[in-house]
């Protein structure tokens, strides 16, 4: 057989799916993986042994926000940067959210997303749709969105009372909308009303600090809303998946409500690593350390984080993603005398997937398959992207991160690649490295270095597949 000039054969390696574990040969020809087998004897352009190595699937992160724009600035990571490190750490594909302005319109939001990360966008990109307005033009937009531009999830908020919110009265209306459609809806889970009288009483006593963001976002907050989010997902029998979970008392309210049993409409629940490893000391640290972890969900108390852990082996949570939002210090600085002036959000896309390794399967609280399962394969489900994304199997995308498990190194804003002058989980020791992650057939970071140019907007499909 006549050698291909794109052809990449990986020996040696461990292939891991969210189905099984084996030894085995991957031989890729292009954009897609041909064969899998023990000792291929396929000749090959290149060659890569991946001997004590791990191969997942390339990472998908379902959240993250590039190039955010809030009042005056961007969140500090650009579709570039931000995507560079997205590889760097393993993850060839991110879904980010193309945010309408309150009154104008959803498509011209889409427009000015996919703009942005077309420039130059490393790893593979998609969008999910933020409703913030939900009129007789947006409700036109929805179907265009999914039949003009593969957009088939639409996020929705039930906090930020000013700019991002809609009613329930709203919210019902597009799950109705968009159930009709085969799409599926997404919720920042939040009483918006409880966390803005929160933040009142707490500014009017002259509390001030970056403590009080939390203070004024209780579990309880998120733990309502998640409840009510599902509830009228049941009454209007539409697919939801609530993003960045973060309590204890919200997984109660999921339990109560049965939702792993009652498989249709099917609630999917995501959480982020900032969850699972963070706690609420550090809102006690002094002000410019403790703007550090403002974000919305706030990260929780210890017990928060010990149930989701539980909740990721029981399969009450379906996937992770980061809420990737970085801000740069000056930037958090300008919330220091007031904590509802902080911008909201953490940079972390780059350490998803070393860090749920490390935490995860190192420290045996999940298994090797669930690990894939969580960083790749359920939101290839979820958003339509599987059987292309989300595996390891001829025919995929070649789309295959080369993982060292015996690696040992140290987390620091010396050495990441967000563009982002600090980082959560500075001086973390951590178990496991992404070598090598392959796109579509080719090197796509190695060694700190990106070799790719540039990934491809991918379309979602419609009709969840878990
Ligand atoms: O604090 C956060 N999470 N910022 C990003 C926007 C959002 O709510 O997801
Ligand atoms: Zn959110
Ligand atoms: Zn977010």
């Amino acid at each position: 057989m006549m050698q291909r000039e794109d052809s990449l054969i990986i020996k040696n390696g461990i292939v891991v799916t969210a189905e099984k574990i084996q030894q085995a040969d991957v031989y890729i020809v292009g954009e897609k993986i041909a064969k899998i087998g023990r000792n291929l004897h396929l000749s090959a352009a290149q060659v890569i042994d991946a001997s004590n190595c791990y191969l997942f699937p390339g990472g998908i992160d379902p959240h993250v926000h590039m190039d955010l724009p809030i009042k005056d600035f961007y969140s500090s990571d650009s579709f570039t940067t931000g995507s560079a490190a997205a590889l760097h750490g393993g993850t060839t594909t991110i879904i980010d959210f193309a945010n309408q302005a309150k009154g104008r319109s959803l498509i011209e939001a889409v427009d000015e997303w996919q703009s942005r990360a077309d420039r130059k966008c490393h790893c593979d990109y998609a969008f999910h749709a933020s409703i913030t307005d939900y009129n007789n033009t947006t409700r036109k937009e929805v179907s265009q969105c999914i039949d003009d531009y593969g957009i088939t999830s639409f996020k929705t908020f039930t906090a930020y009372k000013s700019s991002l919110m809609i009613d329930d009265r709203q919210l019902i209306q597009v799950m109705t909308d968009v159930a009709k459609q085969g799409g599926l809806v997404l919720s920042h889970a939040e009483n918006g009303d409880l966390i803005d009288s929160q933040m009142d009483k707490y500014r009017q006593e002259g509390n001030l600090a970056p403590k009080y963001h939390a203070l004024s976002h209780p579990g309880v907050a998120e733990a309502e809303a998640v409840s009510r989010v599902i509830d009228l997902a049941y009454a209007t029998n539409c697919p939801l998946y609530i993003v960045h979970l973060s309590s204890g008392q919200s997984l109660e309210r999921i339990k109560f409500l049965n939702c792993l049993k009652r498989k249709s409409p099917p609630i999917f629940v995501e959480t982020c690593p900032q969850y699972l490893l963070l706690d609420e000391s550090l809102y006690e640290q002094e002000d410019l350390e403790a703007a550090k972890y403002v974000m919305s969900p706030p990260i929780r108390a210890k017990s928060d984080r010990e149930a989701l852990w539980k909740a990721l082996k029981s399969g009450l949570v379906t996937s992770i993603g980061t809420d990737h939002c970085p801000f740069l210090l000056q930037q958090k600085k300008l919330g220091l005398g007031d904590f509802s002036k902080i911008p909201n959000g953490i940079p972390g896309v780059e350490h998803r997937m070393e860090l749920l390794y490390s935490e995860g399967v190192e420290k045996g609280r999940i298994s090797l398959k669930r690990f894939v399962e969580l960083t790749s394969t359920a939101a290839a489900k979820v958003f339509g992207l599987y059987p292309r994304k989300g595996s390891i199997k001829p025919g995929a995308d070649a789309d295959i991160v080369i993982f060292d498990p015996a690696q040992k190194h140290i987390l620091s804003s010396k050495t990441h690649h967000m563009n982002c002058d600090y980082s959560v989980y500075e001086g973390l020791k951590v178990k496991g490295k992404c070598w090598i992650t392959i796109l579509r057939g080719v090197v796509a970071a190695c060694d700190g270095a990106i070799r790719v140019e540039k990934g491809f907007g991918m379309y979602l499909k419609r009709h969840p597949v878990l």
